[in-house]
């Protein structure tokens, strides 16, 4: 930075390489708020991941009960066994019916939209993996 920048110009510019560092370092990591932000998003909207469709899930106000409650999930469970579920669980249980969410092994008519592709993305996973592994406090 130049000694003859006025103070305002020197401001803006330490502001901008703060908000950079700040990206750099909490930007699109697993944990961070913006992830599990979006993460919450994507498990309220039935149709791209379904989860309240079978889970009670804490901090979202619906929830089926097809599946276990994942109340508690964030204490109890390994952050790669729960993505690895996610990915597919038939790797736990071959009979299970929820869905593998990044995987495309072993489907068969698969509408033709969707042929090639897994219901979620890489980043889609890890955001919900953020939301759900992200300590809840109290059960709620
Ligand atoms: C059609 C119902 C259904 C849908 C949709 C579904 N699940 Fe499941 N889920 C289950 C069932 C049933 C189990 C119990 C284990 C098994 O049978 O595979 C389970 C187990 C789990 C577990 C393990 C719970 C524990 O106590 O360890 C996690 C975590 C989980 N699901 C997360 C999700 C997430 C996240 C989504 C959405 C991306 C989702 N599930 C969508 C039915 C579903």
């Amino acid at each position: 930075m130049s000694a003859d920048w006025p103070p305002k110009a020197r401001l803006t510019a330490l502001a901008i390489v703060l908000g950079l560092l700040q990206s750099a370092v909490f930007g699109q990591s697993i944990g961070s708020a913006d992830a599990a932000q979006r993460g919450q998003q994507l498990l309220l909207q039935r149709q791209e991941s379904g989860c309240v469709l079978c889970h009670r899930i804490p901090g979202l106000p619906v929830g089926g009960d097809i599946g276990p409650s994942l109340h508690g999930l964030a204490e109890r469970a390994d952050v790669q066994v729960v993505r690895e579920r996610l990915v597919d669980p038939r790797r736990f249980n071959p009979m299970t019916i929820m869905p593998a969410y990044f995987s495309l092994e072993g489907l068969t008519n698969v509408a033709w939209a969707y042929q090639g592709k897994t219901v979620l993305s890489e980043q889609a996973l890890d955001d919900i993996l953020a939301y759900l592994m992200k300590p809840q406090g109290p059960r709620q």
